[in-house]
Formats: C-alpha cells, sequence, structure tokens
C-alpha cells in the first residue's frame, strides 16, 4: 500500500468505552432507532439491487462485510444481523438450497482507540458469522484490493478526520475565536468545514473503491441537512451552542481559560445530498443506487440527550479540557437542561436531518 493512499495520521476521539452510566453503548438509542428507521430501506436495495450470486466462486463462498466506524454496540450487531439476513433472505427467494448458503464474515472497525473489548465481549452468542477487528482510520485503506462485498457506515462519516488548521490559526479568516463549530459561526468557518469534507470523502470513496468488488454495496446513513437551507438552522448546531454557553459559564466561574475555550473546536460535519453527490460524482467508482433525506426526529427529553451527547464527546472535551471540566461541564448543562427542552422540541430539530446513501461499486 502506498502513503498517498492514507490520510495523515488521523486525530481520533472514540466513543465512552464500556457499559457504564454515561458509556456510547447506554447511550446510542437515537442511533439505534435512526438505523433502524431505515432497515426496510436497506433490505429493499439488498433484495432488488444486491446480485451476490457473482460473489463466490468455485474456491471462495464467502461474503465479507464491513461496519465502518462500528463504536462498541450493541448497535452494530443490530446492524449486521438485519443486513446478513436481508442477504440469507435473497438467497432463499432465488432458491438457493441451504447448502449452498454461503458463509459471511463481519469485520467490525474503529479507530484503534475504541474500545473493542466491549465489542468483542459482547458479541451476540448466536451470531452466524466469523467476527474479525480491523483497527483504523476508515480514511485510509483498511481491507486488501477486491474483498469486501457490502460495506455499512452509521452515524460515523459525520467525522471529520482532523480539525482543520485554519480554525486555529489567528491570522486565517477561519480562526474560530467564539464557538466551537461551524454550524452558527461565520460562513469562512463553514467554507472551511466543507472543504475538510470535501477531502475526507476523496480518501475514504478512493479506499473503498479499491477494497469493493465489482458489484459490491455500501450503505451510508449520516447526519445532514437539505441544500437549501442554511446550516445556521441544524439541530447539531443548536445542540453544540447551547453546550458553548455553558463552556462560557465556566470561563465565567474561572474553571477554564478563555484561550482554552477558543482553541477548542469539534470536527464533526453535516453534509448536504449536493456535497454528497459532487464527492460521489469526483469519484467516479461508484452509481448512486439512492440518496434521501430523511426526517428523523430527536424524540427524547433534554436530559437523555445530554448524556447521549457526552457519550460522543467526552473523550474530545476530556483529551482538551481534563475529565474534571467534563463533569462540571454538563453538571452545568443539566441544571440549565428546562432551558434547553425548547430548542431540542423545535420544529428545526424534526428537520430532515439523516442522509441515506447506497451506492455500487461499478
Ligand atoms: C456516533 S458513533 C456511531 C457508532 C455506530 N456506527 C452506531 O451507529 O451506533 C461514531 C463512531 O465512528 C468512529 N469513527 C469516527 N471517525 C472514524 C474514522 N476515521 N475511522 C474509523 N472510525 C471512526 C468513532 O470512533 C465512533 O466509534
Amino acid at each position: 500500500m502506498s502513503n498517498t493512499e492514507t490520510a495523515a495520521r488521523p486525530e481520533s476521539y472514540p466513543m465512552t468505552g464500556g457499559g457504564g452510566t454515561y458509556s456510547y453503548s447506554s447511550n446510542s438509542i437515537y442511533q439505534k432507532e435512526a438505523a433502524n428507521f431505515v432497515k426496510e430501506l436497506i433490505d429493499e436495495e439488498i433484495a432488488t439491487k444486491l446480485d451476490m450470486k457473482c460473489f463466490t466462486t468455485s474456491t471462495s463462498n464467502t461474503l465479507r462485510v464491513a461496519d465502518l466506524g462500528c463504536s462498541t454496540g450493541p448497535n452494530t450487531f443490530i446492524a449486521m444481523q438485519n443486513i446478513l439476513q436481508a442477504m440469507k433472505n435473497k438467497y432463499h427467494s432465488q432458491g438457493s438450497l441451504p447448502s449452498e448458503m454461503p458463509e459471511f464474515q463481519v469485520f467490525f472497525n474503529d479507530h484503534a482507540s475504541n474500545d473493542f473489548n466491549t465489542v468483542f465481549t459482547s458479541l451476540p452468542p448466536d451470531s452466524q458469522y466469523f467476527a474479525a477487528g480491523v483497527p483504523g482510520s476508515f480514511y485510509g485503506r483498511l481491507f486488501p484490493e477486491s474483498s469486501l462485498h457490502f460495506v455499512y457506515s452509521s452515524y460515523a462519516m459525520n467525522w471529520l478526520s482532523k480539525v482543520p488548521e485554519e480554525l486555529l490559526d489567528q491570522n486565517s479568516p477561519a480562526w474560530n475565536k467564539e464557538k466551537f463549530h461551524y454550524t452558527t459561526a461565520k460562513e469562512e468557518v463553514a467554507n472551511v468545514y466543507a472543504a475538510q469534507f470535501a477531502k475526507d470523502m476523496e480518501i475514504f470513496l478512493g479506499a473503498r473503491a479499491k477494497e469493493m468488488v465489482v458489484g459490491a454495496m455500501m450503505v451510508v446513513i449520516i447526519m445532514g441537512f437539505p441544500d437549501d437551507i442554511h446550516h445556521s438552522k441544524l439541530f447539531l448546531g443548536q445542540s453544540y451552542d447551547f453546550l458553548s454557553s455553558c463552556l462560557m459559564d465556566l470561563v465565567n466561574m474561572g474553571l477554564v481559560s478563555e484561550a482554552e475555550a477558543d482553541s477548542f473546536n469539534i470536527p464533526v460535519y453535516g453534509p448536504s445530498p449536493k456535497e454528497m453527490a459532487s464527492v460521489v460524482e469526483k469519484n467516479g467508482c461508484f452509481s448512486t443506487e439512492r440518496m434521501q433525506l430523511n426526517d428523523y426526529t430527536y424524540k427524547y427529553d433534554a436530559q437523555t440527550f445530554l448524556k447521549h451527547q457526552r457519550a460522543t464527546l467526552e473523550s474530545i472535551l476530556t483529551k482538551h479540557f481534563g475529565s474534571e471540566i467534563v463533569d462540571q461541564l454538563y453538571q452545568r448543562a443539566s441544571q440549565r437542561s428546562a432551558e434547553f427542552s425548547s430548542v431540542l422540541h423545535s420544529s428545526d430539530a424534526a428537520m430532515k436531518n439523516q442522509l441515506f446513501l447506497v451506492l455500487k461499486r461499478k
């Protein structure tokens, strides 16, 4: 593999591991239900568009499926089970005999710092596949050439490979002094995030194009937003703004320095369908089988939301501010949660915010 195929060493902010109060596995019901929301669409795509007969040969009867950004579970197990069941259903519907059923190998990928122990100790005992862990960034090669038949990634590709440098450069028009995200920041900041997303996707698609066999399918589920709506309306940004104002409370209390707060940025991006279409077109190796924005509403209360947000942001916050500040930050957020409830239940939170994409390797 050449160096040009991998991005510069990526930053990694894994979800909170283990099974404790603030762990991802205990606080990822949003992602679980959001993925379940599109289960029938995935079943339909597999039933109507995935031709698996050409994947197996006289020397290999194995189908290889990968979940990119699997985190600690349990969502990944549910998704893999559903996908494998849909594949088996397709074989049955084509009149295949049980003896003709392929064997399945499932690759669980995430950053090396992900809590893979939790993944493997909680593997469902009745899982009918060979499981393997693949540590490393999906913004680079992870698998041998032409080895994958199905790729799945849910709520993972929103994470950029790094915080764009310009956000920290005081001489750059994109210096993001008072905010820690782009959604309600100045346009220059949003442009830098968008450019980083496009660069990362170019590497992602380039790597997958090599790894997937012709005819293989890729399903991507991520937070997105409509082309014709300004990103300042995004619920994601409003929720980060709330956290940012709680962080400012800690600055005013003298617990966090202004410089520390100013230099913090969250590398999470939500693309529009137009942006996604443009990176897929530029890559040229995939056909777009389906792309749509779904209305997937966040229907939990503010306290549940804050625990969910903490499970996803804890590692990046701890790296920057230390764990004590993370406790104080979320105590403050919890005290002000009534004020956050109105944002959570505003119409914007129900806006089309789930981008569902199905690609096939040409
Ligand atoms: C919000 S979690 C989603 C987990 C799971 N797919 C689900 O739906 O519950 C995002 C996951 O993506 C992983 N991730 C982010 N960037 C990644 C990268 N470049 N390579 C591999 N994994 C990455 C994170 O470490 C995290 O575990």
